[in-house]
């Protein structure tokens, strides 16, 4: 059996990360989407909130875990025996950082390989920041972000 680690800040998770999740459990027999802790950037929610609302957006996905994690990925990948490791790549701006980023965990944990998943076309602009910049300006994100996060969003 072939575990997938799907990992990321989801601050918010967002319709292009649910998409990325879904085709990917097509691929995999199981996926721990792995939720980190210390996100580096300005949040919107905290660790509890962004993993309870990645558990309830792939409630769905029988073969799609959540769980938080800190410290190297590789280290989370290595403890969950993942030897693939799920990334959704969207513009070539993406490239660079996903770039170094398979790189390095290729150097620290060479058994495992980054798959990338290809946004989907109506996706390819969406990202966490920008969505966290519109909520910050009372901008309406209901097109992209799945019901519960909007829901969250409506509640705070
Ligand atoms: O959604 P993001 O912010 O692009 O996700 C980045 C993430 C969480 C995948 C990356 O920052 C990460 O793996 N952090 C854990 C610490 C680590 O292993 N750093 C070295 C990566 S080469």
């Amino acid at each position: 059996m072939v575990v997938a680690i799907y990992p990321g800040s989801f601050d918010p998770i967002t319709k292009g990360h649910l998409d990325v999740v879904k085709r990917a459990s097509h691929l995999f027999e199981h996926i721990i989407m792995a939720v980190v802790e210390d996100s580096t950037k300005h949040e919107l929610f905290d660790i509890k909130q962004r993993v309870a609302l990645a558990k309830a957006c792939t409630i769905d996905l029988k073969n799609v875990e959540v769980m938080p994690f800190d410290g190297l990925l590789v280290e989370f990948a290595k403890k969950h025996n993942a030897t693939a490791i799920i990334r959704g790549l969207r513009a070539i701006s993406d490239f660079e950082y996903e770039f170094k980023m398979s790189q390095m965990n290729k150097v620290l944990y060479p058994e495992a390989e980054t798959v990338f998943v290809m946004s989907a076309l109506e996706y390819t602009f969406l990202s966490s920041s920008l969505v966290k910049e519109v909520v910050r300006l009372e901008g309406d994100v209901s097109t992209l972000v799945p019901a519960p996060v909007l829901k969250a969003l409506n509640n705070r």
